[in-house]
């Protein structure tokens, strides 16, 4: 290791450029990656920063965070529970009334969970007042597209906006949402500077300023929701500040309930880093969904090709088709870098063509329901039809960009009656691109049915049950992965 700076914990903030880091908290060396400092100088805070930063590393800090969502609520209770004093923030007043009361509205996340970080201090407000007393603020509100699928940023620009009359000196401000690559500095730090009462103005890259600042970092939320083979904690954190200042203190801040964070130089690679991350499961989902589509035509089980192909030790991860994609990443956020790339006269090739495949795939699953309901001499229209899950992935309580919704669309246009079940939504009202007024219909006389479509692969459905008492079962998941009956027609 020569040449290279082994610092502990403490001593830590006075170099922006060392290899190797070690976890303040544990005292014991984590590997640590720096990508690309290229700033790689020493980073000497200055007294307004320092003093933030020793809160923060001992964990006295207040940690103020927007957006009580699906990345918010957790990340709230994790600060909590790591010791932090945290306040949470929401328009939604239905949430902060819920929070307030003890409740959660996350299915995964126990109401128990919120009545001990209550107890720990944890509190809901939608009073923006309360932002001026935090050590950091972390914004985590949506990204989604218009209708014309372009980037929405209104709820960063407004959430900024709100945020700009508290923000402090020295304090510290963390993007988390997912966005393209310059939204920090061309949207959230031109509103944070302008709606300031004070007139602070973020740390540049020049020298540090001992008063007069605050700091601006961007560090990309990288949860994936129902996956429970990594901890939370074990996933590193990617952190990448405005300058040298802000990239310490968000590190910091991070490693507070992550055991690891990984530096980058810019706010503009962490945010490429997420959109890279998700644009490389987008596609490699659109290789494996249309490579589906050749296997049925050539009578290949495509899902025991990718088992098979899995088993190779390097050079292949395993993704899986389905019924087309879902949920506030994946069928988003890439079309934030191909709408970014316009400016740049660049046409984002790869990700165009996964999302024409990806959203053809609901498309496909009404094909095959049709084919089923063909071989039984029925028609789709006039079909009872009850489609299994609505949320848009197996075990958990989201349904946006749920391919469920399109294809209850598609079918109704075809003229089939569609009930649905799905044990994380009792019912499914109103959202951004759907209407249903739907409830959830009991697991109960399959027969009657003239196709059970399974959308979502819950892992508390009785698939040997739902075959045996069904008629017919479109199966897009390979749920029912096992079973041999002639009722089945995978897709
Ligand atoms: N859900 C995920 O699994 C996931 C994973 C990684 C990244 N992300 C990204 O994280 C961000 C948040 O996603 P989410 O799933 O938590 O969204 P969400 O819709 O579940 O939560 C967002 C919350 O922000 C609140 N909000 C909106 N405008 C506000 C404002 N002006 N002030 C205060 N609160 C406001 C909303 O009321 C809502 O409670 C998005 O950019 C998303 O792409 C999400």
């Amino acid at each position: 290791m020569a040449g290279r700076s082994l610092l502990c914990g403490a001593c830590r903030a006075l170099c922006g450029g060392c290899h190797e880091l070690y976890d303040g908290h544990k005292s014991k060396r984590v590997d640590a990656i720096i990508v690309n400092m290229s700033n790689a100088s020493r980073v000497v805070l200055p007294q307004i920063a320092q003093e933030r930063f020793n809160r923060l590393e001992a964990r006295t800090a207040r940690i103020g965070v927007i957006g009580l969502g699906y990345v918010g609520l957790p990340l709230s209770l994790l600060f909590s529970e790591a010791g932090f004093t945290v306040t949470g923030f929401d328009i939604d007043s239905g949430k902060v009334a819920d929070l307030e009361a003890g409740r959660s509205y996350i299915f995964r996340i126990p109401g128990k969970e919120i009545e001990s970080a209550r107890q720990r201090g944890f509190t809901a407000t939608a009073d923006f007042a309360h932002l001026s007393e935090q050590d950091a603020i972390i914004l985590c509100v949506p990204t989604p597209l218009t209708e014309h699928r372009e980037p929405d940023l209104s709820f960063v620009e407004n959430t900024s906006k709100s945020v700009a009359p508290w923000v402090r000196e020295g304090q510290l401000v963390v993007l988390e949402s997912t966005t393209y690559p310059g939204t920090t500095e061309g949207v959230m730090i031109p509103a944070l500077e302008a709606g300031n009462g004070p007139g602070l103005k973020v740390q540049g890259k020049g020298v540090p300023a001992e008063r007069g600042v605050f700091y601006v970092a961007y560090s990309p939320e990288r949860e994936d929701p129902g996956n429970v083979t990594v901890a939370r904690r074990d996933i590193p954190k990617i952190v990448g500040g405005h300058e040298g200042i802000a990239t310490e203190l968000a590190a910091v801040l991070y490693e507070g309930i992550f055991a690891q964070s990984v530096r980058v130089s810019s706010t503009r690679v962490a945010e490429m880093t997420k959109l890279l991350e998700n644009i490389y499961r987008c596609v490699n989902i659109a290789l494996v969904n249309e490579l589906k589509l050749l296997s049925l035509r050539m009578g290949v089980d495509i899902w025991e090709v990718i088992d098979a192909a899995a088993t190779k030790p390097f050079g292949f991860q395993p993704f899986y088709p389905g019924p087309g994609l879902g949920g506030h990443c994946i069928p988003i956020d890439p079309y934030y870098l191909s709408w970014k790339a316009r400016e740049y006269d660049f046409n984002t090739r790869f990700i165009e063509l996964a999302g024409e495949v990806n959203e053809s795939m609901p498309a496909h699953v009404v094909q095959y329901v049709g084919k089923g309901l063909n071989q039984n001499k029925k028609a789709v229209n006039g079909a009872r039809i009850l489609m299994l899950g609505m949320a848009y992935k197996k075990d958990i309580d989201d349904l946006r960009e749920s391919p469920s919704l399109t294809v209850i669309e598609l079918l109704r246009e075809q003229g089939a009656e569609v009930l649905y079940n799905d044990p994380y939504f009792p019912t499914v009202g109103r959202g951004r691109h759907y209407n249903l007024n739907m409830t959830s219909t009991p697991l109960t006389d399959l027969e009657q049915y003239d196709c059970v479509l399974i959308m979502t692969d819950h892992s508390n459905y009785d698939y040997r049950t739902i075959v045996s008492e069904s008629q017919l079962v479109v199966d897009s998941r390979n749920a029912t992965k096992g079973i041999r009956s002639a009722k089945i027609l995978r897709c």
